[in-house]
């Protein structure tokens, strides 16, 4: 569904990625795992659309989509969760998630999908009349899910979800997420903590210095003495 080849990113004079390749097949739970600066968020950026690439290749559903704008990349199916949330905190939850909307023609119409976004989330139900920068870190990253949600995505883009969220929550924001993922969502989750991360991804990659280092199932990944003594004592 997603292959990323031998990409190059720069931001202005600065190199961010020297060389990142990764794929996901339709259906799988992807992990992008690495230490702060590594290149995650460049990488999902230019996915989305929103950094050009220097060089290299990504390609969605057998088209390259590389270069193209993230509006366009929304339309067609893929939508990102950014890092820090980046809410609307004046306007209402139920105004953010419907912001989430507005790039794609829906299936079944703004309720349907706003239900489907409750059912997942029953607190935004309640608090959709409130402005979202009043809500708790964990229901303003229920919201920034949501309002990816709200799209229809087929491919979802995770930066870091779980940070500032209190740990109680972060098992509801996965559980949720499991059920969005059973719902055939493709799911590319970008985050820190390893151990959190291999409890709900089916393979990872490690970026280390804007390179891939490492790949593997989530099984290799806690064998690979590598990888243990590098990232697993990390967190
Ligand atoms: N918008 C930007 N402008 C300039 N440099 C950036 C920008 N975003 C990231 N960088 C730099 O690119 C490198 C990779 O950053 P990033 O992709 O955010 O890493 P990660 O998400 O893994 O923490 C870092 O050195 C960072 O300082
Ligand atoms: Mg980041």
């Amino acid at each position: 569904m997603l292959a990323v080849s031998h990409l190059v990113v720069d931001h202005g004079k600065m190199r961010a990625l020297w060389d990142v390749s990764l794929s996901v097949e339709a259906g799988e739970k992807v992990g992008l795992l690495g230490a702060n600066g590594a290149g995650k968020s460049t990488t999902v950026g230019a996915i989305m659309g929103l950094f050009p690439p220097q060089s290299g290749e990504i390609r969605f559903e057998g088209q390259s989509i590389a270069g193209r704008a993230p509006a366009e990349n929304v339309a067609r199916g893929i939508a990102l969760v950014p890092e820090g949330r980046r809410l609307f905190p004046e306007m209402t939850v139920g105004e953010n998630l419907e912001m989430g909307a507005y790039l794609r023609p829906l299936r079944g119409g703004l309720d349907t999908r706003l239900g489907f976004v409750f059912d997942l989330f029953p607190i935004l139900k309640e608090k959709a009349a409130q402005p979202a920068g009043e809500l708790s870190g964990g229901q303003q990253q229920m919201v920034a899910i949501g309002r990816a949600l709200m799209s229809e995505p087929r491919l979802l883009l995770l930066d870091e979800p779980f940070l500032g969220v209190a740990p109680l929550v972060i098992e509801d924001v996965m559980n949720a997420l499991r059920r969005v993922a059973a719902t055939g969502v493709t799911i590319l989750l970008i985050e820190q903590n390893i151990h959190r991360a291999l409890d709900f991804v089916d393979r990872a990659y490690v970026i280390e210095n804007g390179r891939t280092a490492l790949e593997g199932t989530r099984e290799s990944l806690i064998g690979d003495a590598d990888f243990g003594s590098k990232f697993l004592g990390l967190e």
